[in-house]
Order: C-alpha cells, then structure tokens, then sequence
C-alpha cells in the first residue's frame, strides 16, 4: 500500500476541513446540492456565508461561464444546508478526483443526503424540454470511474454495491411535492458522456436502445462518490432539450440555458419544499 499517497490525501482533506471550519463555525450541514446550470441563484436566496472555490486549499478553480465556483451555505426552512454554486465538470479537463473531491468534503462535514441536479438531453421522445426529470438510476458512459486508485477505507468500501444509488425513497418523496406542485416530471434512466461535444443521432439511438431516457455530461461521478460514501442520493435533471436525432433540430447550448432559466421557478419551489419535508 502506497502510504505515503494517502497520508497525503489525508492531509488535504484535513487542511481543506480546518479552513472550512474556521469559516462556518459550528454549522454543520445536513443536506448537499450541487446546483446545475441555470439554478445557481437558488443558493444566492439563502446565502448565509460563502467560501469562493479558489480559496478553498484542496479545490481548484471553476472555469466555467455562468457559473459562480462557490460553497455557499444556508438555511432553508431550518435545515442546513451546502451548496455547490457551480460544479467541476470532467470536459474541462479536471480530473474524476477533481470533480469528486467536493462529494467527500461535504461527507465530513456532516451531510446525509446529497441533491445533485443538472441539465439534460430527453432522450425519450414522449418526454418534453422543459419536464424534470427525478433520476432512478444511471449509465456510465464516460469510460471511468472516480474510485479507481487507492481506497480510502475510511470513506468507504473497495467494491461498493450500485444497486441503489438514487434512493426510492428520496424519489417518492421528490413525486409526491412534484404532484402537489403541480410540477410535470419524469422518471428515468440518466446516461452520462464525457462531453463536451453533444451526441451525434447514432449515439442516442444506441443510448435508447440500451435503456437511457436523458442524456448529460455530470452527476455520474458525484452519484458514485455519494454513494461509495454513505450519502442518501436524490437526482434530478431538467430537460433542457430532445438529444440529438430525436427531434430534427440541432443542438446549441443557448437553447439549453433557456430551458433552464424557464423551468428554475419550478426547479426551485420543489428543491424548497424537499428540503422541507425530507
Ligand atoms: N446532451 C448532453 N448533455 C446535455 C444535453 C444533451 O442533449 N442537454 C443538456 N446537457
């Protein structure tokens, strides 16, 4: 066993944990959410500090348009909460440690529960953009997995079970406030690629017929941390638009921030309400 790595990576967590803790004091934080495109100023309303992720040790910065790269912490209907105010995507060339290292910091923290919400390609032609979409299970499509290297014992198990990654439970609960919001939402399959490239038509037709019902390029990694971690996982994808070749229009990322910013009243009163009753 390589020692020497994870007395390092030992060190990180710890230099990272005392100079979050130094900031937010006894807050502990319950639940996680990671804030995908468009939903970024639903951490903005409940602001209480924020920590920017270049001041972070252990993190990198956020390179992303649109997106703040911040931890925010709030309290919504009095439940503590972190949020991730932008995330690192794998196509910018972070690394899968990258873009988990924030999962395992809110683990240490204290969260129980992670809500990880981004935007996606409907894959299933009855689905409409603009649907939620609550996440039932996923594919791996991006050809590897952030738990390859060196265990963390600590963390969690060498070989994690996958069998439910999305809580029933959690999902349940999400149906019930989505009905009584009268919000119209799916359930499905999310089938994660590297990106950044969109998918050609060939691509979603192979995703269909292997069972996806939307199509993205995040949560993936963070849903196999989470889990690997203990996390309760709940995710939700905003449909921002038909994947390529299921309607005939091409894709552009425009039409995808525009479906975003339409659905994010909605997006937002159901994250409150969750928060609420979870
Ligand atoms: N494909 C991949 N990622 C996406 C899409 C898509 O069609 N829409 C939003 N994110």
């Amino acid at each position: 066993m390589d020692f020497l790595h994870l007395y390092q990576w030992g060190y990180k967590m710890e230099s990272t944990i005392r100079f979050i803790k130094e900031k937010i004091g006894d807050f502990v934080p319950e639940i996680g959410i990671i804030l995908g495109s468009g939903l970024g100023d639903f951490a903005d309303e409940y602001n209480l500090i924020s920590i920017s992720y270049s001041d972070i040790p252990g993190f990198e910065k956020s390179r992303v348009e649109g997106h703040k790269g911040q931890l925010v912490f709030g309290n919504v209907h009095s439940k503590n909460v972190i949020m991730m105010q932008g995330r690192y995507h794998f196509y910018e060339g972070y690394s899968m440690q990258t873009v988990t290292y924030p999962i395992k910091v809110m683990k240490k923290l204290g969260v129980k529960v992670l809500i990880i919400t981004n935007a996606a390609g409907a894959v299933t032609k009855n689905f409409t953009p603009g649907d939620l979409m609550f996440i039932t299970d996923h594919i791996n499509f991006m050809g590897t997995n952030p738990l390859i290297g060196l265990n963390d014992d600590g963390l969690g198990t060498r070989f994690p079970d996958m069998s439910e990654v999305y809580s029933k439970d959690l999902i349940v609960k999400a149906r019930v406030i989505a009905e009584k919001l009268n919000i119209s939402y799916q359930t499905g399959v999310y089938a994660a690629t590297t990106g950044p490239s969109y998918e050609t038509p060939a691509e979603i037709k192979m995703y269909s017929i292997l069972g996806a019902n939307a199509v993205g390029m995040s949560t993936v990694p963070e849903a196999i941390i989470a889990n690997y971690c203990g996390l309760k996982v709940l995710g939700i994808s905003c449909l921002t638009n038909y994947a390529a070749g299921v309607s005939d229009r091409p894709l552009n990322h425009n039409e995808v921030i525009e479906t975003a910013d339409k659905v994010k009243d909605n997006f937002k009163n159901l994250l409150t309400e969750f928060i609420k009753e979870v």
